[in-house]
């Protein structure tokens, strides 16, 4: 019989957490198995996965493990006006904190400022670097040794927020843009969950 109790306090103590997304979602997929059996267990509870396309493939995957689902399509909406229903829409949910995870799009200071310190991205590159889209790519054509993959704050700009912390990944070796990318994800995958974990514990 399990202890109730126990558990009630051990959930409510956990810090919620909306991941949003835009496409494919391996990042989410991967927090959300940290969080029902791997290190985030005892520390987050995912209570919602949001995207921007209805057309998101992590959707699936987000509601196959039995976590709640929500979409606003951004297509044809001014940002404010978008990040607004977003604003409203997370009253529902009450996270502690907003996890991006291929989330493509610029926040708007509404969203960025009723959530101070609290919005966290993985970009694929060194933010100083690089910004925006296709980071493996860039690392890619630049021929680089290794890509800097950084976990950072959200700011209004596009990945200029305070950086976490980064994670060198080896490249070399690595002779096509899909080993690139591999590699890379399989990276971030690990790498989100224990930033995460650092941040969500303090
Ligand atoms: C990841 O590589 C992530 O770092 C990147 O998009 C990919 C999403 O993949 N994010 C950015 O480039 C942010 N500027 P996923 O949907 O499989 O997690």
């Amino acid at each position: 019989m399990p202890n109730f109790a126990a558990l009630f306090i051990a959930n409510n103590m956990k810090k919620r957490i909306a991941l949003f997304i835009s496409g494919r979602g391996s990042n989410m997929e991967a927090i959300l198995k940290a969080c029902r059996t791997g290190i985030l267990q005892d520390i987050a509870e995912p209570v919602l996965v949001f995207s921007n396309r209805a057309d998101a493939k992590g959707l699936a995957v987000a509601q196959a493990m039995g976590v709640e689902t929500q979409v606003i399509e951004s297509k044809g909406l001014k940002r404010p006006a978008f990040d607004a229903k977003v604003l409203d829409l997370l009253q529902t949910y009450q996270p502690n904190f907003i996890v991006l995870a291929g989330y493509m799009r610029i926040l708007s200071p509404l969203l960025v400022q009723a959530y101070p310190q609290r919005i966290i991205n993985i970009h694929p590159a060194d933010t100083t670097q690089h910004q925006g889209l296709h980071g493996y790519e860039w690392a890619f054509d630049n021929k680089l040794a290794s890509t800097k993959i950084t976990v950072h704050y959200v700011d209004e700009g596009l990945d200029t927020g305070n950086i976490i912390a980064q994670k060198t990944v080896d490249l070399s070796g690595t002779n096509t843009l899909e080993e690139v990318e591999q590699r890379g994800l399989t990276a971030e995958h690990e790498f989100y969950s224990s930033v995460l974990k650092t941040i969500l514990e303090a």
